[in-house]
């Protein structure tokens, strides 16, 4: 068997941590023909009542200054918040070229602020306590629950108390692994309260998984629920809590508290398993701490949370973020793409455990005193009408979701949609993938009724906050394309070698200069984050994304052109996958690719060398799959395993995944050149096996 260290991936993609990618991922290939076929922009929406920004030409100043004057443009927007003290006049500075020493980002220098203070103390104070804050739908639909921001307010205070009381300082990190009920975003902003870097888990993670994230942050504190209901299916939580903490255990760390709160509707107390000193109810402990708990006054660069998410080699990377540039490009990017006022009701469909659920879910929106959208259940549940059924109830002003749900939807058939009132609709917003022209138009007509603008954000975790995005109502749109960048994203495109390429054509998808919500290191490993973003192609941040960019200046994104794949909007990482699928006794190596899947946007397709002697059954392949999802969570379980007796490999060992892709995409006719790999008949022999 390989050994653990090839099985992280960090030889395998050896090549393309030093260099720049595989240019065969590189989807478009004939692009002169592509972009000279680049669709005129639609005309605006003529009803869409802007009021944000009034013209292309606004935006365009706007732009220029924000690019040539990066420090001067962010300095007038940071005065909008409240500042302890204000940062420095030379406030800003960076290097994103390896060659000149480490690379840094610092924006706000010398600034002391608190994000939490921001989203909820300012609006109190300006009087707008009793306004909502989360308007929180549960799974079933008799569920629901509002919270003022005073409400909200009183709720963080208690529970930022009960942090410090159990020991968690500033600098600290505490993970939370909880489902979507307003307990999520709150203990967020108790995290961030005082100072202590939140670190959020999806709860669709397994054990294995969460138990990798505590131990990289080595979060002594742990909070979470009972379980939760997600659609008609019931998930025990803190059974899955309870295995990763022993699996910390086992690994030498362990994590002293453990939170819960009881949400019954799923898993009450009594059926809910429990380790006597380490664990604590919600209900016992946070009622009766005092809802006034100072702020802790971060400096700009103090970090305020890790967020993890998959690259393409090796074990989950901890995103870190920092105070000053965050707060401030997240309320931007907010104010602007949804064009938000305060107490718009606004609905982002994402997870908290995702970045689009820090960004746009709590941060964001509470930053700009909108009232925003809790939703705890899945989308179809319990019928395809779910979403617009909310959107009726709350009367939602924007709604922001995945492509891959507008396809789901989309295949659901119109009666659901029509069926609702969707007329409190302004702004239509998508994000996590690119949107194809078929379900953005339906996005269009038939959800927005033809008068929504549509936003088409690009952005990463690493990015925190939309680089890319049409602003509602400032210049036409194209279905398909994330348009122009915003304020500050001084996007480039390169090619092979990293030579910038002016004008229409095609390439890697860069970012030239520091934008305020930069990520700013990998936790604990600067070289990494070094080697991942700024390597490639010296003096850029390189995203990991190929587009092309059109006559008319807009950006069309093709996706992944590193071993990364997005499956309905979830960033996977292949080399991941393989490892997990190692893990089954039966499995001697194992090669993953995506493969473009009608709604998940790419599927996961599982080449799997067996064991000497081993014979492929049905058993085996249901037993890879399981092994995926108890390694990493059901998301990630492989929808294709291909029996593979020998994989494509050169002839120094490299697989040559072009070739696996090509395979999986049913395009055996276009494999190219396959002379250089070691033995031809193994492309044969895959063939014969297609599943
Ligand atoms: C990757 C980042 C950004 C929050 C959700 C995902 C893809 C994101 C778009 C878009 C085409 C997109 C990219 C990117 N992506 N938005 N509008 N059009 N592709 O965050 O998990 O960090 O994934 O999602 O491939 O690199 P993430």
């Amino acid at each position: 068997k390989p050994s653990t260290f090839y099985r992280c991936g960090s030889l395998r993609n050896f090549a393309y941590t030093w260099g720049p990618p595989d240019p065969s991922t590189l989807k478009v290939t004939s692009a002169a023909s592509q972009v000279a076929h680049a669709p005129p922009p639609m005309v605006l929406q003529e009803n869409y009542k802007h009021s944000l920004l009034k013209s292309r030409e606004q935006y365009d100043a706007m732009y220029k200054r924000s690019i040539e004057d990066p420090q001067g443009f962010w300095s007038d927007i940071g005065k909008e918040f409240h500042w302890e003290k204000k940062w420095h006049a030379d406030h800003h500075s960076y290097n994103f070229d390896v060659r000149q020493g480490p690379i840094q980002n610092q924006w706000f220098k010398g600034g002391q602020t608190n994000i939490t203070y921001n989203c909820l103390d300012r609006h109190v104070e300006a009087g707008r306590g009793d306004q909502i804050c989360f308007l929180w739908e549960g799974n079933d639909l008799d569920r629901d629950r509002r919270m003022t921001y005073k409400e909200v307010l009183d709720e963080v205070c208690r529970v930022a108390n009960w942090l410090r009381s159990v020991g968690v300082k500033k600098g600290d990190a505490v993970a939370i692994y909880a489902p979507m009920l307003c307990e999520l975003p709150i203990a967020m902003l108790a995290c961030a309260r005082i100072g202590a870097m939140h670190s959020v888990v999806f709860a669709g993670f397994s054990a294995d998984s969460l138990a990798g994230r505590i131990v990289d942050c080595k979060s002594r504190v742990v909070i979470t629920t009972s379980g939760v209901m997600r659609g008609s299916k019931k998930v025990e939580l803190k059974k899955i809590v309870d295995n990763a903490l022993n699996i910390c255990k086992k690994s030498g760390f362990e994590v002293d508290t453990c939170l819960v709160y009881e949400n019954d509707n799923a898993i009450d107390k009594a059926s809910c398993p429990w380790t006597e000193g380490r664990d604590r109810w919600w209900h016992d402990e946070i009622p009766k701490q005092s809802t006034e708990a100072a702020v802790e006054w971060m400096d700009s660069e103090d970090p305020l949370f890790l967020l993890y998410t998959s690259g393409s080699t090796g074990k989950p990377k901890g995103v870190m973020h920092t105070t000053g540039g965050y707060m401030v490009m997240a309320a931007t990017t907010t104010k602007y793409v949804f064009d938000m006022q305060p107490g718009d009701v606004y609905w982002c469909t994402a997870d908290c455990g995702w970045i689009t659920g820090h960004t746009y879910l709590t941060y964001g929106p509470l930053l700009n005193g909108a009232t925003s959208v809790v939703f705890e259940g899945t989308p179809t549940y319990p019928t395809p009408a779910r979403c617009w059924q909310i959107v009726e109830k709350y009367k939602v002003k924007q709604f922001y979701t995945a492509p891959t749900l507008i396809r789901s939807l989309e295949g659901s058939g119109d009666q659901h949609v029509t069926s609702q009132d969707r007329s409190s609709l302004r702004i239509l917003g998508t994000v996590g993938e690119p949107i194809n022209p078929q379900a953005w138009n339906w996005y269009h007509k038939v959800v927005g009724e033809g008068r929504c603008p549509i936003v088409d954000t690009w952005w990463q975790t690493e990015t925190a906050a939309h680089l890319i995005s049409p602003l509602p109502g400032v210049w036409g749109q194209k279905p398909g394309s994330a348009s122009l960048p915003f304020f500050g994203a001084h996007i480039a495109m390169v090619d092979e070698k990293g030579q910038e390429i002016e004008g229409p054509g095609e390439g890697y998808l860069c970012v030239k200069s520091s934008w305020p919500s930069t990520i700013r290191t990998i936790y604990g490993d600067h070289d990494r984050y070094e080697t991942t973003y700024f390597a490639p192609f010296k003096g850029f941040y390189f995203s990991g994304d190929g587009c092309r960019r059109d006559a008319d200046g807009y950006y069309w994104i093709t996706g992944r052109v590193d071993d990364v794949i997005n499956v309905s909007g979830h960033r996977i990482g292949t080399a991941e996958v393989e490892g997990a699928l190692e893990e089954h006794p039966a499995c001697a190596e194992a090669a993953v690719v995506g493969f473009e899947h009608p709604i998940k946007g790419q599927g996961i397709y599982a080449y799997v060398t067996l064991m000497q002697g081993t014979e492929f059954t049905e058993d085996i392949r249901k037993g890879l799959v399981m092994t995926v999802r108890e390694q990493i969570g059901a998301f990630a379980a492989p929808d294709v395993i291909h029996e593979a007796p020998g994989l494509p490999k050169t002839r120094s060992g490299k697989i040559m995944r072009r070739v696996l892709r090509k395979i999986a995409s049913k395009e055996e006719d276009q494999l190219g050149d396959i002379s250089t790999l070691a033995d031809p008949g193994v492309v044969e022999t895959l063939l014969k096996l297609r599943p």
